[in-house]
Order: structure tokens, then sequence, then C-alpha cells
């Protein structure tokens, strides 16, 4: 990948501008825009849950080349493996990037604070999504000029209000596209089953929401998807910093310690 910068990003304004126009438009139509716009330094970011799937079919009908990355933690379910190797034979030449936490990093967290260190307080589960997930994300972030998400309004609290093109101020200020805000979760269901696309298997084990393995557990009918995330923890932020910045003062001074840099903390 170039790490060329490049001088075709857009600023606040027109990102304002271009949700406004995008609002109420199909997602493939913002797809279609944003590929032709950023390619090659532009790439879908899933974690192969129904909306990641989703896009990932529009978008390789769009441009099978379009460049595909999921941080793999080093935590995730076998099941989420599984899904993966049917992706790569429903979609042929699929370019799917599996992106790893940094191994030294890692031994320094797992030497400190133990491998389970999620369970012990919100500060060390933040800390630990940090380094497993944010790092080696926002490492890869700085090769692109676009990323696009499958974040939607209705998934939680704390996403109601995201827009279908921003400026990714956590992230460079590189562009954030969005292209299911507007979606329900009914709707993705009904574009992946009329499209028959694979889905991640821990939906049929009434998984509503899937990340790490240790932290993701089954819902209750009738409870929101997300409740099943990190679902121990009492007014947490279920973020894991990827789309917030999330700034306690309680973990902050472990991550430079674990990152080595003494000071500034990046994601
Ligand atoms: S999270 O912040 O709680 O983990 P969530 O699982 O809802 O996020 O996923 C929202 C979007 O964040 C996904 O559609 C995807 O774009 C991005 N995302 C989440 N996890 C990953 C991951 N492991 N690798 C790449 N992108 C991810
Ligand atoms: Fe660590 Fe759990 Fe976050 Fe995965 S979800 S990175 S295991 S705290």
């Amino acid at each position: 990948m170039t790490t060329t910068p490049h001088l075709d990003l857009i600023d606040e304004l027109e990102a304002g501008e271009l949700s406004v126009e995008f609002e109420g438009a199909e997602p493939q139509e913002l797809l279609a825009w944003a590929l032709e716009r950023f390619s090659p330094r532009i790439a879908i970011s899933t974690a192969f849950q129904v909306d990641g799937v989703a896009l990932i079919d529009m978008a390789y009908e769009l441009d099978p080349a379009v460049e595909v990355f999921s941080v793999d933690t080093g935590r995730l379910p076998q099941e989420t493996f599984e899904l993966i190797e049917e992706l790569r034979g429903r979609y042929p030449g699929l370019r799917l990037t599996l992106l790893a936490p940094e191994a030294r990093q890692l031994e320094r967290m797992t030497a400190r604070h133990g491998p389970n260190l999620f369970t012990a307080a919100v500060e060390k589960r933040l800390l630990c999504c940090n380094v497993r997930k944010v790092q080696p994300l926002t490492r890869h972030l700085a090769g692109l000029d676009a990323w696009i998400t499958g974040l939607r309004r209705d998934q939680w609290a704390s996403r109601t209000d995201i827009r279908k093109v921003e400026i990714d101020h956590d992230h460079g200020a590189i562009v954030k596209l969005n292209p299911l805000a507007e979606w329900t979760e009914e709707e993705v269901w009904d574009y992946v089953r009329e499209r028959g696309v694979p889905t991640h298997p821990l939906y049929e084990r009434g998984y509503g929401s899937i990340g790490c393995a240790p932290c993701t557990r089954a819902v209750a009918p009738g409870e929101p998807a997300r409740a099943g995330r990190w679902w121990w923890e009492v007014d947490a932020p279920k973020e894991c910093g990827i789309h917030c910045a999330i700034e306690t003062g309680g973990f902050e001074h472990e991550l430079h310690a674990i990152l080595g840099d003494g000071g500034e903390a990046r994601g």
C-alpha cells in the first residue's frame, strides 16, 4: 500500500453537503460515488457482522478489486474464521486483509495484566480493545484517504447522530463513510437474505452483535443486540474506541507504557 498523502480529501463543509445529498439514497449510490472518488486509497472495514457482509456484497458488485480489511484481535470466535472462508469462496479474488495487533504490545500487556484483563475493570477492557483493535486499525487507516464502515443509527444511543459522510478527526481527518447509517437492522437482514450472502453462524445461536469471543454473548429475545457486548459492565460506553476516542484518565498511562511511546497514544 502506498502512503503518499492524497490531495483529493474533502472538508467539513463538503462532507456535510454530501451527507445531505446522499440522505435517502441507497447505500450502493454512496458506495459507487466513494469508490470512484477515492480508489485505490479507500477500504471497507468489517467485523463480519451482518452489516459488514452486506457491504462486502454491495461493493464487490461495484468493483471486485475493492479492498476489505478486518482487525483480527487474536480473540475472535472460530465461527468468524469459518465465515471468512465461506466469503472467500463466494467472492473469488476478494482482497481481504486481516490486520494483527503488534506482538510486542500484546506481550507487554499480558505480562502486566494477564490475558483476560478485560474482566477486571472497564479501564483494562478499554486497554485491551485499544491494543488489540484500535491500534492496528489506526495504523492501517494512516495509509488511506477514506474508510467505509457498517455503522447504523439504530445500533446504540452513541450512534443515533452519525452521518453518511464524515470527517474522521480521530484518524487523521480522512473521510469516513457510513452507507448503511439509515437502514434498520431488518433492512440489512432483508438484503443479505435476498442476495443469499453468507452470514455469521453465531446469529443462529442468539447473538445480536458479534465481536471477540470472551466479550460477546447471546442476547435474550427483545434485548438490544449490543447488550451482549461486554455484558458484565455497568454504565460503560459499550464502544471499543474505534468510532470515538475514549479518554477516561484510567487507562492512558498504562497504554503509553505498553505502546512504549511514553507520550501520545494513537487512536
Ligand atoms: S465495535 O466498536 O463495537 O467493535 P461494531 O462491532 O458495532 O463496532 O462494528 C461497527 C463497525 O465498526 C463495523 O461495521 C466495521 O466497519 C467496524 N469494525 C468493528 N470491528 C472491526 C474490526 N475488528 N475490524 C475492522 N472493522 C471493524
Ligand atoms: Fe480485548 Fe474483549 Fe476488546 Fe476483544 S473485545 S479487544 S478481547 S477487551
